[in-house]
């Protein structure tokens, strides 16, 4: 094929602007129960949305239709088992922990450290707390519950800090001022995500998981609290998004313009064809979808443009 020819597509919408990135979210705008949603989500994506960061948060907000300011499904749900988690999204699982003799005593959700030792005790405590940025930690000496020290730290800095070895313990405890409990990320966890993978970033609403049971089991985000989450009971029926490329895309037309520098020749429209999906796959949007051409009623697949938009595009475009 002419090396000149240069692709361009005009895609719709939906199908377009999300998906470059790794989990492309897609927003539903009609009201099911979760499993209902979790199920419609997972026949036609992937899943229900996982969350992975503030990031997320962010683009979940902007998917949404402006002008809905109710509640959106989410993929979590409440879970059996109780996991220690840490704020920033990642699990324990093979990792460290620096817990005081007889420590994790109890149901108390939240740890703090004294002295480079581990405690749990209840998250309304209010306590000083350390924050993480890429330049380091920070202690922070105000007084705050767990929930609210989160939230100022990843307004302020980054997170809570995650603490993966005795040397970034003690180089909190350097900080630390003696004879203080300080907060730090780690906290037990009692929900899940829809795909069961153990990533614990969450970002509750004030005064959010409630501890009593009935309150809800399942999770939407709030799009007028800037996308913090609620619990809800599971039968409600809300719009939601799901995440993940999708899989069924039935007869998707799009229309493409081709320009090229030079003399074209557009015979060789498998050719173009093949350009089109390594252009797709380099997207991250291979799929077992097939792309052929659309033929007019007069069998023909491409027509020239008015001279006007050929001129702009170099010696000839076509349509
Ligand atoms: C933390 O304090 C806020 C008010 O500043 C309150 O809404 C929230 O429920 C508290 N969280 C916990 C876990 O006590
Ligand atoms: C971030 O820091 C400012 C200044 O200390 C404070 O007023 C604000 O409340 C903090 N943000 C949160 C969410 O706590
Ligand atoms: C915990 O996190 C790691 C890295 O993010 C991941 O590879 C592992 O599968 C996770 N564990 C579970 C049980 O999901
Ligand atoms: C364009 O290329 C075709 C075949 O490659 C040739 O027949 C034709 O004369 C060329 N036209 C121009 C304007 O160069
Ligand atoms: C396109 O432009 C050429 C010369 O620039 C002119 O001869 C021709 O009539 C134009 N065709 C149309 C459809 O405007």
């Amino acid at each position: 094929m002419d090396g000149s020819l240069f692709v361009l597509l005009l895609l719709s919408g939906l199908f377009w602007s999300s998906s470059a990135l790794s989990h492309p979210y897609h927003y539903i705008n009609v009201r099911m129960s979760w499993p209902e949603a979790q199920s419609y989500c997972r026949e036609r994506f992937t899943d229900l949305a996982t969350v992975y960061s503030m990031d997320d948060v962010n683009r979940l907000v902007n998917i949404v239709d402006a002008g809905y300011s109710g509640s959106v499904w989410i993929g979590l749900k409440r879970g059996t088992l109780k996991r220690w988690g840490w704020s920033n999204g990642e699990n324990t699982t093979s990792q460290y922990y620096n817990w005081a003799s007889g420590q994790p005593n109890g149901d108390e959700d939240c740890v703090s450290t004294y002295a480079g030792v581990w405690h749990d005790m209840l998250c309304s405590n209010k306590r000083y707390f350390v924050c993480y940025e890429n330049s380091g930690y920070i202690l922070i000496q105000s007084t705050k519950n767990w929930t609210d020290a989160q939230s100022y730290c990843r307004q302020n800095y980054t997170d809570l800090p995650t603490i993966h070895n005795s040397e970034q313990n003690n180089q909190i405890n350097k900080i630390l001022l003696s004879e203080n409990y300080i907060w730090i990320g780690l906290f037990l966890d009692s929900w899940e995500r829809s795909d069961k993978w153990s990533l614990f970033f969450r970002h509750w609403a004030a005064g959010q998981p409630s501890m009593s049971s009935g309150s809800g089991d399942c999770v939407g985000m709030s799009t007028a609290d800037s996308g913090k989450w609620f619990q809800h009971r599971c039968d409600l029926q809300h719009p939601f998004i799901c995440h993940g490329d999708l899989k069924l895309i039935r007869n998707q037309i799009v229309r493409l313009k081709l320009s090229c520098n030079g003399n074209c020749t557009l015979n060789d429209q498998t050719g173009i064809l093949n350009e089109i999906s390594k252009k797709l796959k380099s997207m991250g949007l291979e799929g077992e979808s097939k792309i052929s051409w659309r033929k007019s009623e007069g069998g023909e697949v491409f027509h020239q443009e008015s001279n006007r938009t050929a001129n702009l595009n170099n010696k000839c475009g076509r349509r």
